[in-house]
């Protein structure tokens, strides 16, 4: 049973979280202060990736595109380039999408209403209300995953907070709570309050703003909540991927706009099936690169684990004589090593390219 609340409040919820922000909260991250643009980008990055992450990518992506105009006017590859490592490609996609939009369809300015906000690519109902209340000062609820755990803490929410129901039930607490003004101050003191004390494991309560009427720690549920997501199995693939090699040269191949890795370059991968059955690496590589392998050399399977499944990998190194002329409209190129590492491609890639270079894989 959930104790009564007996104790007196002490002040409004916004209240104590807008003192506590101008406290105790963050104030010297690189995007505060700035323009819609910039709030904009930060937003989008930190969607899945923690702020310590995201910093220098935030920095390398507003020296290279300084503005909307500037993001609008590159190339997807060039934005991906700079997207590289942080996963969730989808979002620099849609970022660029967006861009050459609001050039096109808002004459260079972005929008400045929640509702025409959201209408973007890529922008969900908190991310909107985030920008809108940290770059416009609009009374709008956030509710990312920081959030959502202070929420169900503060209230003993059960109940999995990705189910429809329970959100929902979220959703309309984060409204209620909303203050009359300084939305803006309020809106980054929720989601600091979340990432520096109501954190996943060991909250610190005893510095907690919300201690003297957070339903969780009056009742001792901390640790049980947020319900945890129900746990499922993670369906299992295989990929092996061909690093075809000509001195230090290697073949990339562009992967499909949509899916995983969407618009990466990739090494050519190929179903592990095809391979053990009747055509062995080399011979694949060259019915299919018309590539003369001198050696070959399989390196231990790792694995790569992506929100809806887990990739196993097989990478296979063969060191080719030849090297057929590949146009990048064909979605192929030879690339120096030194000069992939600086494009468009996944983390598992980076860190194959990185043995490689380390000349730790040498033939
Ligand atoms: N996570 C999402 N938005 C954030 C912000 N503005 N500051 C810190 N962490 C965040
Ligand atoms: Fe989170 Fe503890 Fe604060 Fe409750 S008292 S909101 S559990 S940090």
């Amino acid at each position: 049973m959930i104790k009564n609340r007996n104790k007196p409040r002490l002040e409004l919820f916004s209240h104590r979280i807008i003192d506590w922000q101008q406290r105790h909260g963050r104030h010297g991250l690189p995007w505060q202060g700035t323009d819609v643009y910039h709030v904009w980008l930060s937003e989008i990055m930190l969607q899945q990736t923690q702020v310590a992450t995201v910093i220098p990518y935030y920095h390398r992506f507003v020296a290279r595109f300084p503005t909307i105009a500037a993001l609008a006017a590159d190339s997807e590859d060039a934005v991906l380039a700079h997207w590289s490592g942080l996963g969730y490609y989808s979002r620099a996609r849609n970022l660029h999408r967006t861009a050459q939009l609001i050039m096109q369809r808002h004459e260079g300015k972005f929008p400045k209403h929640f509702e025409d906000i959201l209408a973007l690519p890529g922008i969900g109902r908190s991310t909107a209300a985030a920008i809108s209340a940290l770059a416009f000062h609009e009374r709008c609820a956030i509710l990312d995953g920081n959030v959502k755990r202070v929420l169900a803490r503060y209230h003993a929410i059960e109940g999995y907070t990705g189910e429809k129901k329970i959100e929902a039930q979220l959703w309309q607490q984060a409204e209620a709570l909303l203050p009359k003004r300084d939305v803006a101050v309020y809106t980054q003191g929720l989601m600091d309050l979340g990432a520096l004390i109501c954190t996943r494991s060991k909250p610190q309560c005893a510095i907690c703003p919300l201690q003297a009427d957070c339903a969780a720690y009056q009742n001792e549920r901390i640790t049980q909540l947020p319900t945890p997501r129900p746990r499922k199995v993670l369906p299992e693939k295989h990929s092996t991927f061909l690093l075809l090699l000509n001195d230090s040269d290697i073949l990339l191949t562009k992967r499909p706009g949509s899916g995983i890795w969407g618009s990466l370059w990739c090494p050519p991968q190929v179903d592990p099936k095809v391979l053990s059955t009747a055509t062995d690496p080399s011979t694949y590589c060259l019915q299919h690169f018309g590539t003369e392998t001198i050696h070959s050399l399989a390196l231990s399977t790792f694995t790569h684990t992506f929100t809806h499944f887990k990739l196993h990998i097989t990478p296979i190194l063969l060191q080719v004589i030849n090297k057929p002329k590949q146009t990048q409209e064909s979605g192929m190129v030879w690339l120096d090593v030194n000069d992939a590492l600086r494009a468009a491609i996944p983390t598992p890639v980076r860190k194959l390219l990185l043995e490689i270079q380390a000349g730790r894989k040498s033939l």
